[in-house]
């Protein structure tokens, strides 16, 4: 198990979309028990396959960050088959360090993907997990959470990175 360079914004895997897992294999397995110890190490509570580099529809998500193993899920190939009502609440990306911003999400989604084995698997969320399962889907999209706000609220975001980014403070 390695603990992962976490890949920053603007990096360009994080704009591109993943494609979909075919091979359930020892070198899936092992991705996602990088990414499992890259997110508790980071910490952070999800964590998709773009963040550290790769391109593979796969991200994993654990709201208790390592206290429960009851609350960790590696999702392979998921996508949100159904979504109800619309919340805004503040949100980070460790993509994005130190950056939290307020951003629209639905109230309850439910996800269908696959297990490292292959088997199918449905999860249903609501508020907290309803937000990690749809931010993680979204990298997986090359969709990030900047891109889920208004325009001049990206702008504003973007700006303030950029003089981050001159400061070598990113
Ligand atoms: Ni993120």
């Amino acid at each position: 198990m390695a603990i992962l360079d976490i890949v920053k914004y603007p990096e360009p895997v994080l704009m591109e979309p993943t494609s979909a897992v075919e091979e359930f294999d020892d070198e899936l397995r092992e991705l996602a028990a990088d990414m499992v110890a890259t997110m508790h190490a980071a910490p952070g509570i999800g964590l998709a396959a773009p963040q550290v580099g790769r391109s593979e529809r796969l991200c994993v998500l654990d709201l208790s960050v390592g206290d429960d193993e009851a609350e960790l899920m590696v999702l392979v190939n998921p996508r949100v088959v159904e979504e109800h009502g619309n919340v805004k609440d503040e949100e980070g990306c460790l993509s994005f360090p130190d950056l939290m911003i307020i951003v629209p999400r639905p109230e309850r989604v439910v996800v269908e993907a696959q297990d490292l084995d292959g088997n199918p698997i449905r999860i249903e969320g609501e508020e907290l997990l309803a937000r990690c399962l749809h931010h993680e889907i979204d990298h997986l999209d090359g969709v990030l959470f900047i891109d889920r706000v208004s325009p001049l609220k990206r702008d504003l975001a973007r700006r303030k990175i950029r003089r981050r980014i001159q400061a070598q403070d990113w």
